[in-house]
């Protein structure tokens, strides 16, 4: 039954016929999507990458032809030669690219079967991720993740095209390399030449960028895999796909302006979206008191308030006594909205506060002149009017607080604000909302560490003004980073880096990093910067992240063809696996595998 191709070549793809191909002799070849046996005609309808068209086989035109489509069934590869024709009135489907016209075949080659699928191929299939991402080579066949992977491309081409035609040159940096700073765990690979010793796979390109700057490259870009071990989860793979650029004698305007010049090449080409630039730029103070995190979603409103100074010497102890440890309290105005929530509802959302470390989630709801609260009996009626009055508390209001270190509270109703947002349908998912985060602090105490560590990283460049300030206070020192964010989701970070070696000395000393151990981690960096190193800076932008956004989807497995599980497994490959003792004898490792 089955055949080879033979000469037959193929002239079009099944999805790219229409009605400018009518009467054209066509050899399309694809995969059997569905066949419909009417008695007399059997309609078939074929797919490859650009789509479907339906075949129609008639007994009375080919026997043989009509026969042999009497076998196929779902996912046979076959190859037809026939007619495009177009399609009678009541038959034409305007759900298809393909919908007005259809190939009367003349001849078909079957050319290989399938076993029975553990799903079919189609959008919004109900299946559990696993078993998709175990037979990757058939997800990747459903309509939706081939757009998606079509969408990368477009993405990836556009970006090229941009960068290419703006002065840039692409160039690789190795993955065989040593530890980056990003701040998370290296994934490492034995050296079986230099036995104990490890390569570290790249967090990112940043050392070697910056090399290259020093060499004189200015404009590099690379659209490069970079490697972090830490906790997966809807936005983070273990391995993802930056666009990493870096540029000599500029400042931060300057590469924002390339960035905001990218994206707009990207939506274009990728949406025919015309975005608007300049993105509008946020101080992360300010991101932070009104929305709790560093990439907010502007699309809608729901601000926080800062309410501490209210409660500084109140009676309520849950408030006051927050605050004397150093803590907050931070407010969130569902406006008039109370009586849409149902206790059930106020519930789970104290039940979110609390799963994110809250001791507890204090709520108003005010409804004809009335506080319906746990709490308004604690209050007095001096903060009660304080309240009313910052918070501008009206009938039909719901208020929640959050009161705790300035973390937790921050975290909790930063995702209190974004629960809300969805469950009000404030989000107009057709939008594209970017902005631009600046005045970072350059450093974040850490309090198990007891010491400061680079908020970016600690190539990042201090604002100048702000040089003395990081002797008296390096908690107040900002930096000369910035972050693109687009819906809440931060796509690219980047900074302008310290070029100077006596800067980049005194930001070690202020992160407790020894000159012994800055130079046996970076001393390449170190040494290059003595020899003329250009003022430089750069951002690097996560393609996933920007394709899961274009694309609508709510996680970047979706964009990737093959992804990881939270677990960093691949069920297609079943990567991470053991390997032969020979493998580790070559290596001189030895793994202690402890009893299950
Ligand atoms: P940063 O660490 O902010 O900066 O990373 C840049 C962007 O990469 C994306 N990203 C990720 N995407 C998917 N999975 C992950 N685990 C993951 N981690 C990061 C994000 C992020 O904004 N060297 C600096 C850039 C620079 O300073 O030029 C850097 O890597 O979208
Ligand atoms: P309690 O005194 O623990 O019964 O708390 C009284 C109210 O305050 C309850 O509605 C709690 O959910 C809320 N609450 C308790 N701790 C906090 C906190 N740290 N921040 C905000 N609300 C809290």
């Amino acid at each position: 039954m089955l055949e080879l191709l033979g000469d037959w070549k193929r002239t079009d793809y099944c999805g790219s016929l229409g009605i400018k191909d009518l009467n054209r002799e066509v050899i399309i070849m694809g995969w059997v999507q569905s066949k419909r046996d009417h008695g007399g005609l059997i309609f078939v309808d074929l797919r490859d990458r650009e789509g479907i068209i339906q075949v129609v086989f008639n007994p009375q035109l080919s026997k043989e032809s009509h026969e042999k489509a009497g076998l196929l069934k779902d996912e046979w590869i076959v190859a037809v030669k026939g007619n495009v024709a177009r399609r009678p009135p009541e038959t034409l489907n305007p759900n298809i690219q393909t919908g007005e016209v259809e190939v009367i075949a003349n001849e078909i080659k079957i050319l290989n079967i399938a076993k029975v699928l553990p799903f079919p191929i189609e959008n919004e299939i109900n299946v559990d991720e696993l078993l998709r991402m175990k037979y990757r080579f058939l997800d990747l066949r459903r309509p939706e993740m081939r757009n998606n992977l079509l969408l990368r491309h477009e993405i990836v081409s556009a970006t090229r095209n941009y960068l290419n035609s703006n002065g840039f040159i692409e160039l690789e940096t190795p993955y065989l390399t040593r530890s980056t700073p990003e701040g998370a765990r290296d994934f490492l690979v034995p050296s079986r030449l230099n036995p104990g010793e490890f390569y570290a796979l790249p967090q990112s390109p940043q050392l070697l960028k910056q090399t290259l700057m020093i060499s004189g490259f200015d404009r590099y870009y690379q659209i490069v895999r970079c490697f972090r071990d830490e906790d997966l989860r809807a936005d983070r793979q273990p391995e993802f796909t930056q666009i990493d650029l870096e540029m000599s004698f500029v400042n931060e305007n300057d590469v924002m302006e390339i960035v905001e010049g990218m994206l707009k090449a990207i939506f274009n080409a990728a949406k025919g979206i015309d975005i608007t630039t300049p993105f509008p730029r946020m101080r992360y103070d300010e991101a932070m008191l009104k929305y709790g995190n560093d990439k907010p979603d502007i699309r809608f409103g729901l601000e926080l308030s800062d309410i501490t100074g209210i409660f500084l010497e109140s009676g309520f102890k849950v408030f006051s006594d927050a605050i004397k440890k150093g803590g907050i309290v931070k407010a969130l105005n569902l406006k008039g909205k109370g009586s849409e929530l149902s206790r059930k509802e106020i519930d789970d959302l104290v039940e979110l506060a609390k799963t994110l470390g809250a001791k507890g989630l204090a709520w108003i709801r005010v409804s004809e002149g009335e506080w319906q609260s746990p709490i308004a009996k604690f209050l007095s009626e001096a903060e009660k009017e304080a309240l009313k009055e910052t918070l501008k508390i009206e009938d039909g209001d719901i208020v929640f607080f959050g009161a705790d270190s300035s973390y937790i509270v921050n975290l909790v109703l930063s995702n209190l604000r974004l629960r809300l947002g969805e469950r009000f349908n404030m989000l107009d998912h057709s939008k594209f909302a970017f902005l631009w985060i600046v005045d970072f602090p350059l450093l974040d105490f850490d309090e198990t560490e007891k010491r400061y560590v680079a908020m970016h990283h600690p190539f990042t460049s201090p604002k100048e003004e702000d040089l003395e300030v990081l002797d008296i206070a390096p908690e107040k020192t900002r930096a000369r980073a910035y972050d693109v964010v687009l819906n809440g989701v931060e796509i690219g970070g980047g900074s302008i880096r310290i070029h100077r070696s006596d800067i980049q000395q005194k930001l070690f000393d202020k992160i407790g990093l020894e000159p012994e151990e800055a130079r046996k981690k970076f001393g390449f960096l170190l040494e290059a910067l003595e020899f003329g190193a250009p003022p430089h800076g750069g951002i690097a932008l996560g393609v996933d992240r920007l394709v899961m956004l274009i694309a609508g989807e709510d996680s970047i497995r979706d964009v990737i063809a093959f992804p990881k599980t939270q677990k960093g497994v691949c069920p297609l490959t079943e990567a991470p696996s053991p390997v032969d003792a020979k493998q580790l004898l070559e290596l001189q490792i030895r793994v202690n595998l402890k009893e299950k």
